[in-house]
């Protein structure tokens, strides 16, 4: 939520950060805006509306400074307005600050800062972080080069609440101050130059070499350094960690849309996330993990923990460590598990799934399963994110940066990941079970037929073209194909804005059914050969209440009974959600694609949610 760029260097820093901004925008994009420091002081451009409404502003061309800080909103204390965009200025127009997050407390601190004579021009909550820097500043009598970060520091002191923000300051005209907490951001190093941002992909073409923060640790940047301290403004010593992603694969290359290029990375992604984990005649290993054959026979729970299409793959892992360890696995949401007061002891293992590492929800259930006394497992995509610096373990899928809002490679990869992971359980456990081996050679055959089922894609957007306009589409399934028809259904909702509801295809008949009318759309995923049946006869009810149907199946079944059925290569269903589901992330594609929407941005949505 919210995209944040700096740049501290020797080149013109306004292209920079506009560049910056514009791939950040899928983290937001109410309002953006940018500040650079100018021969007469902070200059600040800003404007409602993407990101691109920058370049018209007046005078944006004339910028000459080569130090600025940059940000995309997505609205959370008062409406997108030119006022309410960032960077925010303090009244003596010392300070300008961009910010990511949620000061919690900041009515106390507007009301303390309005008595001490500040007055406010913005709804929002990170106005008064400029002026409470400068109250700070005005009030330390010592002029020294650490005047400006102890004004920072004791500010920061003060808010309670997520924060990552970029300071700077007229009188220190070269430098730049960064701080996090809670809230994503990283330094990129460059030649003479400095790069900040809210994420890696943003400022790859620039430099593959980064700092990452942690929580509350001061950097003061200047064009050949960075310096870090620790809230007591002791120095700390910290190194760049270089980061494998090429700057290509955070490029369309081609691709109308990133979604479209991420569906058609996932062979990739699964072949990469499988890495060398897996082949087919020895155990599988993760290198990062050290759990014995001890501690899983004391656990007598997991929980698996995240949100949105994260927790859509956890339910892929549930029945993968369910059947294959029989230890019992719950699948919970981020944002319910903490406030509903989980059983939860040093014999629960947590598993915390987020793409972007920095979900507040799910970090926050992390906290809490830690002071509990369980062991925590986290699997994010992006290396050094908060998610896996707040873990006991971590391991990682290998899907590359995923740009486009709609998940759709890092889900895949999710639920390949968490297969290997109760491979990895079930072997350390010594459960002897067959279908480890067949299951092995399921998951190495993966990417080639991943490939063979991005082959659907035509077929898939002919049906498209015929639903496109619909207002309500369901889907259905039993067993693992419902997990698939909650992750169909999520997608749809996201990019097309069509009302999409997922049901079990038992329960069908226990209500929804009655929002089944003429020519209602029904996609119905079939893939458990024992349950195939069973979902035909639920989806021969819906047909009989003259629903048009979509089926997808890796089954041989009388397609003349549905308007369309797309067939995928057979496989087991313990993989099968990562091939199932591709043929449905290309409909809801299609279906946006029809509608001429915004496919990788779409509306009140932003790619890592990190407030609450
Ligand atoms: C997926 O299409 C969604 N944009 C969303 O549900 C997402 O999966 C969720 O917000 C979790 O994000 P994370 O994986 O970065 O934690």
């Amino acid at each position: 939520m919210c995209g944040i760029v700096g740049y501290i260097g020797t080149k013109k820093a306004s292209p920079i950060l506009i560049n910056g901004l514009l791939r950040l925008e899928y983290r937001g994009y109410d309002s953006a805006g940018i500040a650079t420091i100018e021969k007469d002081g902070i200059s600040l451009m800003k404007d409602k509306g993407r990101v691109k409404n920058l370049y018209n502003l007046e005078g944006i061309d004339d910028l000459e400074g080569t130090i600025g800080i940059a940000h995309t909103r997505w609205a959370t204390h008062g409406k997108p307005s030119k006022e309410n965009s960032h960077p925010h200025i303090d009244n003596s127009k010392t300070f300008s600050v961009v910010h990511n997050g949620i000061i919690e407390n900041y009515h106390e601190l507007r009301e303390f800062l309005a008595d001490n004579g500040y007055t406010f021009y913005s709804q929002t909550d990170t106005e008064v972080i400029p002026n409470l820097i400068h109250y700070y500043y005005s009030k330390d009598e010592k002029n020294d080069e650490l005047k400006f970060l102890r004004a920072v520091r004791n500010a920061c002191k003060d808010l309670k609440g997520s924060f990552a923000i970029e300071v700077v300051c007229k009188d220190y005209p070269d430098n730049m101050i960064v701080v996090r907490k809670d809230s994503p951001l990283v330094i990129g190093k460059g030649d003479g130059e400095n790069y900040i941002s809210s994420d890696i992909p943003a400022i790859l073409s620039f430099t593959r070499d980064f700092y990452l923060l942690n929580d509350l640790e001061f950097v003061i940047l200047s064009r050949n350094d960075a310096k870090f301290y620790d809230i007591d403004l002791k120095p700390i010593d910290k190194k760049t960690k270089t980061i494998e992603w090429n700057a290509s694969s955070a490029e369309k290359d081609g691709f109308d849309d990133y979604m479209l290029k991420e569906i058609y990375e996932q062979p990739t992604a699964i072949r990469e996330t499988i890495g060398s984990k897996l082949t087919e005649n020895s155990k599988c290993e993760f290198e990062d993990l050290t759990f014995t054959k001890e501690y899983l026979q004391s656990i007598n729970k997991i929980y698996i923990v995240a949100c949105g299409t994260a927790m859509h793959a956890g339910l892929a892992g549930k029945n993968a460590i369910e059947k294959l360890c029989k230890i019992p696995t719950e699948v919970d949401i981020a944002s319910e598990f903490r406030y509903r007061d989980p059983i939860i002891d040093e014999k629960t293992l947590c598993i915390f799934i987020s793409q972007s590492g920095e979900t507040a929800d799910t970090i926050a259930a992390l906290k809490l399963s830690r002071e509990k006394g369980a062991k925590t497992l986290a699997i994010s995509n992006v290396i050094g994110s908060s998610i896996t610096r707040e873990a006991d373990y971590s391991i990682y899928t290998h899907a590359g940066p995923e740009i486009a809002v709609a998940s759709t490679k890092a889900y895949t990869s999710q639920v390949v990941l968490l297969i290997l992971l109760s491979i990895y359980f079930a072997e350390l456990l010594e459960i002897k079970n067959e279908d480890i081996a067949n299951l092995k050679k399921e998951v190495l055959e993966l990417p080639k037929k991943i490939e063979e089922t991005l082959k659907t894609s035509e077929v898939v957007k002919e049906f498209s073209k015929k639903v496109y306009q619909e207002k309500d589409m369901f889907f259905l399934g039993r067993g693992i194909d419902e997990t698939v028809a909650k992750e169909g259904s999520l997608k749809l909702k996201e990019i097309s804005y069509i009302h999409a509801e997922s049901y079990a295809a038992g329960e069908l008949k226990h209500g929804p059914i009655a929002l089944i009318e003429n020519d209602v759309t029904v996609i119905g995923i079939m893939t458990d050969p024992k349950l195939v049946e069973k979902t035909i006869s639920n989806i021969q009810e819906v047909v009989t209440r003259g629903a048009k149907t979509l089926i997808v199946t890796n089954q041989d079944i009388d397609d003349k009974r549905f308007d369309m059925v797309i067939h995928i290569p057979h496989t087991n269903t313990f993989v099968s959600p990562i091939l199932s589901i591709i043929p449905l992330q290309l409909f809801s594609y299609y279906i946006s694609k029809e509608k001429g929407l915004d496919v990788d941005k779409p509306r009140n949505l932003a790619k890592s949610v990190t407030v609450e």
